[in-house]
């Protein structure tokens, strides 16, 4: 498989918190790869210094064979990226942003015009291409955006949360188009995202990032199976004994009770409810993604939205701690 990028122990401070830390990691021609992660993980920051925006404090990497740090200039001319903060122009058509984008890269001005057309085609606002931008709606200012990263046709993609704060119907029209573009362009795609479902569906390997280091890297398939494919979920007073049981994969204590995984469930199950004591409810499902986050972080991804700041400056403590 040919390597499109290449990170060499890429590290950046910001004074005292270690956003990125040492990351190794290569990226494949044609994959989309997702980097799944809490508020203040690293995510941004980690494609920053890969589309040269930020600098690293250590280490460094190559984009189609180009040093970040060498050639921020050459990267450029490869990349495309979608920003996590809205930044298309309200004030400007939709033609029009992308106009500005296009002599920013000095595209061929014969061809703009029939570029600007297609691209507009490809992510569905072919009709609204001569409306403001202000009279778009969260999902068509997202496609717009996308719309624009496409439009030099780069070799690689960064979305930083292409679906972030958009209704579940406006994340799917998303999904489809980034689907749409990995199958005609085989763009190397990378993503940064909080949403499981969405590095689930999307992406060819997800890679797992927490207090800037990235945790666990696998097909969602692969990383799931990790933890076997069942879920077992007893409340009660369970017994200690389970522990023990040579066909018990894990078992992780949760409020009221534990969450067992299985060598195989058809087989095990019986025995585990045999050994397991005096259970008042039981539940059994499949192994998820947040099953998979929780087991290499020991936390859930969803803290953070529910604390807000909170959770960043827990982040910022145990990133220096460590
Ligand atoms: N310019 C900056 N100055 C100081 N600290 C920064 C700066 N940019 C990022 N950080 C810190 O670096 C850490 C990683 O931030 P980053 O934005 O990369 O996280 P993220 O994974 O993209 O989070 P989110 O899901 O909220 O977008 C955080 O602790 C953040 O506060
Ligand atoms: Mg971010």
């Amino acid at each position: 498989m040919d390597t499109v990028i290449k990170t060499y122990e890429l590290t950046k401070k910001f004074g005292h918190i270690t956003a990125v830390n040492s990351i190794n990691l290569e990226i494949y021609k044609g994959e989309t790869l997702a980097l799944l992660g809490p508020n203040g993980a690293g995510k941004t920051t980690f494609i920053s210094m890969l589309s040269t925006l930020v600098k690293s404090t250590s280490g460094t990497a190559t984009l189609c064979n180009i040093d970040i740090n060498r050639d921020p200039l050459g990267v450029r001319k490869k990349i495309g990226i979608v920003f996590q903060e809205p930044s298309t122009d309200d004030l400007l058509t939709a033609r029009e942003n992308l106009y500005l984008h296009s002599m920013l890269y000095g595209l061929n001005k014969n061809e703009i015009n029939k570029k600007i057309d297609e691209i507009m085609g490809i992510v569905g606002l072919y009709e609204r291409k001569d409306d403001f931008v202000r009279t778009f709606s969260g999902g068509m200012r997202r496609r717009l955006e996308i719309a624009r990263g496409l439009l030099h046709e780069p070799q690689v993609l960064f979305l930083d949360e292409p679906t972030l704060g958009l209704d579940p119907s406006s994340r799917k029209n998303i999904w489809q188009y980034i689907k749409y573009i990995k199958e005609k362009n085989k763009t190397t795609i990378i993503l940064t995202t909080h949403y499981m479902e969405e590095a689930d569906l999307l992406s060819d390997r997800i890679a797992i990032i927490d207090y800037g280091k990235i945790v666990a890297l696998d097909t969602p398939n692969n990383l799931k199976n990790k933890l076997g494919r069942d879920i077992v979920i007893l409340k009660g007073d369970i017994s200690e004994e389970i522990k023990k049981l040579d066909f018990v994969l894990n078992v992780e204590n949760i409020e009221h009770g534990c969450k067992i995984t299985l060598k195989d469930i058809n087989k095990n199950l019986k025995e585990l409810i045999n050994k397991a004591g005096s259970f008042e409810e039981i539940e059994i499902r499949r192994v998820s993604l947040e099953d998979v986050f929780f087991k290499f972080t020991g936390h859930k991804i969803e803290e953070g939205k529910e604390n807000n700041g909170i959770f960043e400056t827990i982040a910022r403590y145990k990133t220096t701690g460590k």
